[in-house]
């Protein structure tokens, strides 16, 4: 929803430049300006100054400018609107949404209210983890028992939810929440005796979105209970759609863009663990198969993906599933498979930090390698499916949209495969051939009447993108 103009001249002019950046930075007056150690690049001596006159932000030593909101964009990998709507809070200008319908009004509310169930919901579990007998017996053991730090327990908000059939939803009640809230975001589940806590004795994970609200939970049984499942996580709502989310982003992604990587990991101990040891630019995918809206997520702040996962079948398994989506993105994908028996909880409790920096360096493999030793490994001398390995990896190379990485990987392609160049090149251009050919409309083995001339603006949009313009100049129709 669009912010009215006036509305933005008003709150950028309300912002000042030393107080939005000052939660951020440290500045020291010096002359009409102040100075502190840039955020954006690594510094010692200050060359980041603020001019509060202008109302502008300038970087003397990696050149970024700007003002209150650029500033937010940058830091905070905020959105131009979601930089607007925060200083609008700071500086209590109130936003009159344009043209809200009654429906998107109620849309709003309900988000809200879901937003500030959860909120307390946070509260009640960490409250019940650090506080209450149980929670500290047998939650807080829990943590403490597989090596967790008292740091990491609450910078995460890790919590408890009592044993007893319906603590939280008894507790959520006295204080007004109602039922049907509390079974909307999925904190409760209706039984045959009543309302009851989807959680109940389990260890809380929190879920935040990028802004750091709390979204969604999940939570860990603690019993070898085969009949439940290991973990319990809210089910989709309003404010929680599993697609778009990452586990872990809100902290990582600072460190994420700082470092220009991410690495991605499955489960919520992952996570927790990579930070313990202070390696921060780490979120999970939370056990599912990968997302594009995930991937794009992530691409805010990096186009170089680490994927990070146990050595056995499964995670391998895992591992190339994703592979592809992320390349068609433009990523840049490198894999690194743990020891049979770790996964990159156990590994980092195991190894210090530095063994696991050292490892992850030395094992992370161009995922094209990965993927052509893996599979080649499977199709030993068997020459079917040694024909269908390189089927395969043609295919993935034809997912790259920049050709020029298609070509490097085509040569490496060749060596590892032990196949001429051209063979490989021929392949990868019979298959993007029949994209182009699927992507304009034009059926396979259908020699089109006329040239590319007569392409409709449609079609003409899809050819911009560099790897089709690419074929569009090679092909002979
Ligand atoms: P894992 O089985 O690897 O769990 O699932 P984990 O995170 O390593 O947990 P521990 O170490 O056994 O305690 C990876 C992720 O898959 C999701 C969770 O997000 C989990 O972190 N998952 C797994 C579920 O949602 N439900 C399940 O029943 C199991
Ligand atoms: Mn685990």
């Amino acid at each position: 929803m669009a912010i009215p103009r006036e509305i933005v001249e008003q709150i950028l002019q309300a912002a000042h430049i030393e107080e939005v950046v000052g939660e951020f930075v440290t500045l020291k007056k010096r002359g009409s300006n102040l100075w502190g150690n840039c955020p954006f690049h690594n510094e010692k001596t200050p060359s980041f100054s603020v001019n509060p006159a202008r109302n502008i932000f300038k970087c003397f030593g990696c050149g970024k400018a700007g003002d209150s909101a650029k500033f937010l964009m940058e830091h905070e990998h905020y959105t131009y609107p979601e930089a607007l709507r925060y200083l609008a809070k700071k500086y209590n200008i109130k936003i009159e949404e344009k043209q809200q319908t009654a429906e998107e009004i109620m849309q709003q509310s309900i988000r809200e209210k879901m937003f500030n169930i959860n909120e307390f919901a946070d509260k009640y579990f960490v409250d019940t983890l650090w506080n209450t007998e149980e929670g500290k017996t047998i939650g807080l053991e829990y943590f403490r028992e597989r090596g967790y730090f008292d740091p990491i327990i609450q910078k995460f908000h890790l919590g408890y939810n009592p044993a007893k059939w319906d603590a939280f939803t008894e507790h959520a009640k006295k204080n007004g929440y109602s039922e049907e809230l509390l079974e909307q975001i999925g904190l409760s589940i209706k039984g045959n005796n009543g309302l009851y806590d989807r959680y109940h004795g389990r260890v809380m994970f929190p879920i935040h979105s990028l802004t750091g609200r709390v979204i969604g939970f999940g939570g860990r049984i603690l019993t070898n209970d085969k009949k439940s499942p290991k973990y319990q996580n809210s089910p989709e709502s309003e404010i929680y759609d599993k697609k778009q989310t990452l586990y872990g982003i809100y902290f990582a992604k600072n460190a994420i863009a700082r470092q220009d990587e991410c690495i991605l990991v499955e489960g919520y101990f992952d996570v927790l663990r990579m930070h313990q040891i202070g390696i921060e630019n780490v979120v999970a995918s939370s056990g599912t198969s990968l997302t594009m809206e995930q991937i794009r997520l992530v691409k805010r702040y990096t186009k170089n993906i680490t994927m990070l996962y146990d050595g056995d079948a499964a995670g391998i398994h895992a591992a190339l599933r994703g592979t592809d989506m992320i390349l068609s993105e433009g990523m840049n994908v490198r894999v690194v498979v743990l020891p049979p028996e770790h996964d990159p909880d156990t590994f980092g409790k195991e190894f210090s930090t530095e063994y696991v920096s050292n490892y992850l360096k030395e094992n992370a493999k161009d995922f094209i390698r990965f993927k052509t030793e893996l599979l080649l490994k499977d199709a030993e001398n068997d020459p079917i499916k040694r024909g269908q390995v390189i089927r395969d990896i043609v295919e993935t190379i034809s997912v790259i949209p920049d050709s020029i990485f298609r070509i490097t990987y085509v040569k490496e392609c060749s060596r590892l495969l032990d196949m001429p160049e051209q063979t490989l090149t021929n392949e990868l251009n019979k298959i993007l051939r029949s994209k182009l050919k699927k992507t304009l409309g034009i059926e396979d083995n259908v020699v089109p009447e006329t040239d590319t001339t007569t392409v409709t603006p449609k079609q003409e949009e899809l050819l911009k993108t560099s790897c089709l313009r690419v074929i569009i100049r090679s092909v002979n129709w």
